[in-house]
């Protein structure tokens, strides 16, 4: 049986390839996602998501713990430094969390270098680009 990721991405990060490429490079999500399938093959099933409304990563988060998938990553874009509510959700899963970012937010501004999500994921990776999807999908698989 193949184990199943879900990737979820929050607010913004549908523009990956062209918002801001020096900070977050011109690759799509599209293209990584196709980078993930080829690399896994059929050893590893993602399911992916994206939106730019707080409370639709919520219903999709319970959708993936309802799946019973073997694990979560997730880009919260910018509701990473403010959401309760996600923290709250996240909290409650059986399913692990990886907490993603491109960019090394503990490199930028102030407001990027508090996480209301970390301490109740199972683990950070931040400041590799497209890469850090890969290393988390990595973390998962040990
Ligand atoms: C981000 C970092 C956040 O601070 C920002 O709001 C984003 C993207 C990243 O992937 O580097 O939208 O999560």
């Amino acid at each position: 049986m193949p184990m199943k990721l879900y990737i979820i991405n929050g607010p913004n990060l549908n523009r990956l390839g062209t918002r801001e490429p020096a900070i977050y490079g011109n690759t799509t999500m599209e293209q990584c996602l196709d980078d993930l399938r080829q690399r896994y093959g059929n050893t590893i099933e993602f399911e992916y998501y994206q939106s730019n409304v707080e409370g639709f990563l919520i219903d999709a988060l319970q959708a993936a713990d309802d799946a019973q998938c073997d694990g979560i990553i997730l880009n919260a874009g910018a509701y990473t430094h403010t959401s309760i509510a996600l923290r709250d959700c996240i909290k409650s899963l059986s399913v692990p969390v990886i907490e993603v970012h491109l960019s090394n937010v503990h490199a930028r501004e102030e407001f990027r270098h508090h996480s209301m999500l970390s301490a109740v994921c199972k683990g950070v990776i931040a400041g590799f680009g497209m890469d850090s999807y890969r290393l988390a999908v990595e973390a998962f698989r040990k």
